[in-house]
């Protein structure tokens, strides 16, 4: 038995930065925006969509060069004679796309999704995915990768929250910050996304979130802002929304004032995809415009060519603006290296698999267990395999992230649906499938499968068999707010039959958010495997039968009915494609699992909650106060197998104010028997509370409780240590 007593320094400022090619990027962009012309200045600050024919972007576009190889999200023309390389982006965090624009390529890797990855709890293994793309972006030739979602997932009907990691600041700023570094140490530019308060997706142009200024502060911008302080990102992507009445892309205030002016951040903000309506957003901090013909379709021009220039000649843009402008992309780029490439990096697409494999593994939650898993692997058992498509793959979120993975789909059902989104809205299967996966692992089971087309069919299969595993999949994705929590087409009432056929029935859910499961307390076990990519299949069989031991948490809370959430109805949702939407997010920084602790409402599962074949223990706990909250405590495996677990640190009040705060986590693999000590110390932000009106953060004077804990609502050892009161900047 190890027990590992010693005592790691404090986590608190543990960056990785990421490789900087080069330390004097300011001065050469300095100098080489010193020597174009007016025209070179122009042509760097639009990006434009690559062309698939039948596109919306129309026709080839006239500024993307015949000779230009691959295409993708954007094209910038470079400044050979100044050495400044065409930029070329590509989506997302999973991989890197091909949405139609390249007919040779045999496909990437299909990582996991980012709520996937979130529910790992491993920073580590989020930087190493964003190695792997970086280096899949790097041989298409792309120097730019639209990854880094990090909006918090404020709401269980987003359609994107599989795009982002989690709905707390903290753990979100810190795997944001992973994937970045990996990304930006291969040379590529890495994007964090969608600044900011882009939490639906429901008529996500036209969408005002109305928030509290400081609350947003310590919410949604300090998870940019720690994120950024932690990997610095070449750029930000701005979203598609307004906040309290300004759009997100032109927002003076966001752009000039916090991220450029109290943070002090140096890259380019680029807007996303048809988000620029006016050439004033220049002026209000945007410094690329995106997707140019994007913004035709929606505002009917490309504000950053003709009336930029205009307003130039007008003098009403200054040059010092158009030059900072400029300065700032080529001060991304030569900081990331992305204008010194060297040959093309070796792919190892083996490797990346089983980085994707891994990430599937670690990103599976086990959400109950009442003794059906692990099966056993040594018995005939009948197992009726039901529904999901678990014939032929498993599914993936769908819009710009979604990625085609190497060899192709399993299948591709189109769904469809209303504005510029829909035809893009599609059901991908990755192969291999579940079920072949399943027989793999389980070679002495019969496995019997059975699509779910009806409650009654599959129902009879359920019967003559000794287990069922049944699939629930819903198909989410960028465009589309879901309506409720259900599953769809009927999936619920087949999972409901086949559990009142054969109690010992077992679920895994598809899906990237958390769905009501009417039929939860008829199940033996519920296993949540998100959107898990190319591996996912293999993740799935492992768990099940208990080769791998289920080690994710949830980040994300998942209600017992919308009634629990700060927005029982969705403003919006059922307007039509082009309606104006006001959403206020008046939980302000009360996001999630803090919402549910200040309500004293009980979740169906916990953030953080994820079981394990084996058990731990939490022990010694010991604080220390000061300037910030250090906590250390003891993790035992206690039960009979290795297995991984993440102790959380809490907040749960300042100074009389009760309040819940994920102050820090990590995740920490032991033999049967040992254990471990792990000294978490949380970044002073968490604590204190913002005061927009002096710009300044305050911890109050006084005692300071926290709780370790299995999850937001398991919490194992509790104590409190005594904070200095204090005002800190930034
Ligand atoms: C998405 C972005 C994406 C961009 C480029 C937009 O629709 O919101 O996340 O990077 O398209 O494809």
């Amino acid at each position: 038995m190890a027990t590992d007593t010693h005592v790691p320094e404090p986590k608190r400022h543990e960056a990785m930065p990421s490789t900087r090619a080069d330390a004097n990027a300011d001065v050469r962009a300095r100098d080489i925006e010193q020597q174009m012309t007016d025209d070179e200045r122009f042509s760097l600050v639009i990006s434009i969509l690559g062309h698939v024919p039948g596109g919306f972007a129309g026709p080839r576009d006239p500024r993307i060069p015949e000779d230009l190889e691959n295409m993708s999200a954007g094209y910038t023309p470079g400044v050979p004679r100044l050495g400044v390389p065409p930029i070329q982006s590509s989506d997302a965090s999973a991989g890197v796309t091909n949405p139609g624009y390249r007919p040779d390529d045999k496909g990437a890797t299909a990582f996991p999704s980012l709520i996937a990855l979130g529910s790992s709890f491993n920073p580590k293994l989020v930087r190493d995915g964003g190695v792997a793309i970086a280096r899949e972006a790097r041989i298409r030739g792309f120097n730019v990768q639209l990854a880094g979602g990090c909006n918090l997932a404020r709401d269980p009907r987003n359609g994107r929250n599989f795009e982002y990691y989690s709905e707390d600041p903290w753990l979100s700023a810190v795997l944001a910050a992973a994937q970045v570094n990996g990304i930006q140490s291969q040379g590529v530019v890495s994007t964090l996304k969608h600044y900011t308060l882009n939490c639906n997706e429901t008529n996500r142009h036209w969408l005002d979130a109305i928030i509290d200024p400081d609350a947003h502060r310590e919410s949604d911008l300090l998870t940019f802002q720690i994120a950024i302080e932690r990997s610095e990102p070449g750029a930000i992507m701005s979203g598609y929304n307004k906040i309290n009445g300004e759009y997100t892309s032109g927002n003076h205030h966001l752009l000039n004032e916090v991220l450029k002016g109290a943070w002090g951040y140096k890259g380019w903000v680029m807007s996303d995809w048809g988000a620029t309506p006016s050439w004033e957003f220049a002026l209000n901090g945007l410094d690329q415009e995106s997707g140019v013909q994007g913004d035709r379709v929606m505002w009917g021009k490309e504000p950053f060519t003709d009336d930029l220039r205009e307003a130039y000649a007008r003098g009403m843009l200054p040059r010092e603006r158009l030059s900072d402008m400029v300065r700032r992309i080529l001060r991304s780029l030569f900081a990331v290296g992305a204008d010194k490439w060297g040959p093309a990096p070796k792919v190892d697409i083996a490797k990346h698999h089983e980085i994707a494999l891994e990430g599937a593994r670690q990103g599976i939650v086990l959400l109950k267990n009442e003794g059906a898993l692990p099966l056993p692997k040594d018995k005939p058992l009948k197992i009726a395999v039901i529904g999901g498509f678990a014939q032929q793959g498993v599914i993936s979120g769908t819009g710009s992230g979604a990625v085609a993975p190497v060899g192709g789909f399993a299948g591709v059902v189109k769904i469809g649906g209303a504005g510029i989104m829909g035809k893009h809205r599609n059901l991908f299967l990755y192969p291999p499938s579940p079920l072949e996966e399943l027989k793999k692992q389980l070679p002495q089971a019969q496995l019997d499968f059975d699509p779910g087309y009806t409650p009654a069919e599959a129902a009879l299969t359920a019967k003559r068999s000794d287990v069922v595993v049944a699939f629930g999949i819903r198909v989410e994705g960028e465009g589309f707010d879901m309506p409720d929590l259900s599953l769809p087409w009927g999936q619920d009432a087949v999972i409901d039959a086949v559990a009142s056929a054969n109690p010992n029935t077992i679920v895994v859910l598809e899906t990237g958010n958390p769905v009501s499961m009417p039929w939860r307390d008829k199940v033996k076990a519920i296993v949540q495997a998100w959107y898990p990519g190319q591996a996912g299949a293999q993740a799935i069989a492992e768990v099940l039968a208990g080769t791998v031991n289920p080690s994710g948490r949830l980040p994300i809370t998942f209600p017992v009915s919308l009634e629990q959430t700060p927005r029982p109805e969705l403003p919006g949702l059922g307007t039509s494609w082009g309606s104006a939407v006001t959403i206020e997010y008046n939980e302000g920084t009360e996001v999630g699992y803090r919402w549910f602790a200040l309500k004293s409402e009980r979740p169906l599962y916990a953030f953080g909650h994820g079981l394990s074949y084996t058990t731990f223990d939490y022990d010694d706990l010991q604080l220390e106060g000061g300037e910030t909250i250090t906590a250390s405590f003891t993790v035992k495996n206690t039960g009979k197998r290795k297995g991984a677990d993440v102790p959380q640190l809490y907040l749960t009040e300042a100074a009389g104010d009760e309040r819940m705060r994920l102050l820090g986590f990590e995740r920490v693999e032991l033999e049967p028997g040992e254990s471990r000590r792990v000294t978490l110390a949380a970044d002073p932000r968490l604590i204190a509370r913002f005061d927009g009106k002096g710009g300044k953060w305050n911890i109050a004077d006084g005692t300071h409780s926290v709780a370790v804990g299995k999850s937001a609502i398991d919490l194992t050892l509790t104590g409190s240590t005594r904070l200095l009161g204090r005002q800190f900047g930034v």
